[in-house]
């Protein structure tokens, strides 16, 4: 694990936005897995931007959502889903049959897990995955106490996931599950960036990467991939090695 400190979280995202791109022009059928939320909305962003004035091309790409609330719609704002059509899909080429999001209304959850699972590896494996990091320490719906070996699967939310979640909602919302990538995937992704930003983030990003590994804090296992990279900020970095 490699870990990066940026003045602010315009440049943790500009360079996060850079390495995708650079991804994309080496390999431009790379498979991408994002995570939704406010953490990489300036990375979509500028992503966007920048892909624009560069000219790259994404219809080779396979996108491969992280998470999905179960039982949220896809129209409603607080989705995932909703995020990526917003801030990716709309202004990036994406091929529409190259996006595999979970159908989190879907009568077989188990079934959407076997599929997103499949079409990992169908295509190769994650070349990039990107993430970000709950107050509780979980990495998409990872939450304390997930096992490191599972791919996708259903998961119960924690408390602080389920009130921290009301954020991204018009009103307040029941959320009770989540359906996520697993950590073994993260573990198998050929690269992870994992984005932390402001001072809220800078006690679990603390423990994270200098306290103990263990499932009780998900993202510590960013330690165990041997190409992750760790981009905060400076009020992050603020607590670090103390
Ligand atoms: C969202 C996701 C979550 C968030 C995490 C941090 O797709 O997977 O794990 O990355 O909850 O959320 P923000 O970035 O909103 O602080």
């Amino acid at each position: 694990m490699q870990l990066t400190i940026f003045k602010d979280y315009n440049a943790l995202s500009q360079q996060a936005a850079d390495e995708i791109i650079a991804l994309v022009k080496r390999k431009p059928d790379a498979v991408l897995c994002l995570a939704s939320g406010s953490t990489p909305l300036l990375t979509c962003q500028l992503l966007t931007e920048k892909a624009l004035t560069q000219n790259i091309d994404f219809s080779r790409c396979i996108f491969i959502g992280l998470d999905e609330w179960v039982g949220i719609p896809p129209e409603n704002e607080g989705s995932c889903a909703f995020f990526f059509h917003n801030q990716v899909f709309k202004q990036l080429n994406f091929s529409s049959s190259r996006i595999h999001l979970f159908n989190a209304l879907s009568e077989n959850l188990a079934r959407e897990c076997e599929t997103m699972d499949n079409v990992i590896v169908e295509n190769g494996g994650i070349d990039l995955m990107l993430v970000g990091v709950g107050m509780n320490g979980h990495i998409g719906f990872n939450e304390p106490g997930v096992s490191f070996d599972l791919y996708a699967h259903v998961a119960k939310l924690d408390e602080t996931t389920t009130s921290v979640g009301q954020k991204y909602f018009r009103e307040a919302t029941e959320l009770r599950q989540g359906i996520t990538l697993g950590l073994k995937h993260l573990l198998e992704s050929k690269k992870v960036l994992m984005l932390a930003n402001g001072n809220k983030k800078a006690a679990i990003i603390q423990r994270a990467i200098e306290g103990e590994i263990t499932n009780q804090l998900p993202a510590s296992i960013i330690r165990r991939h041997p190409n992750s990279t760790v981009m905060i900020d400076e009020d992050v970095a603020a607590m670090l090695g103390r």
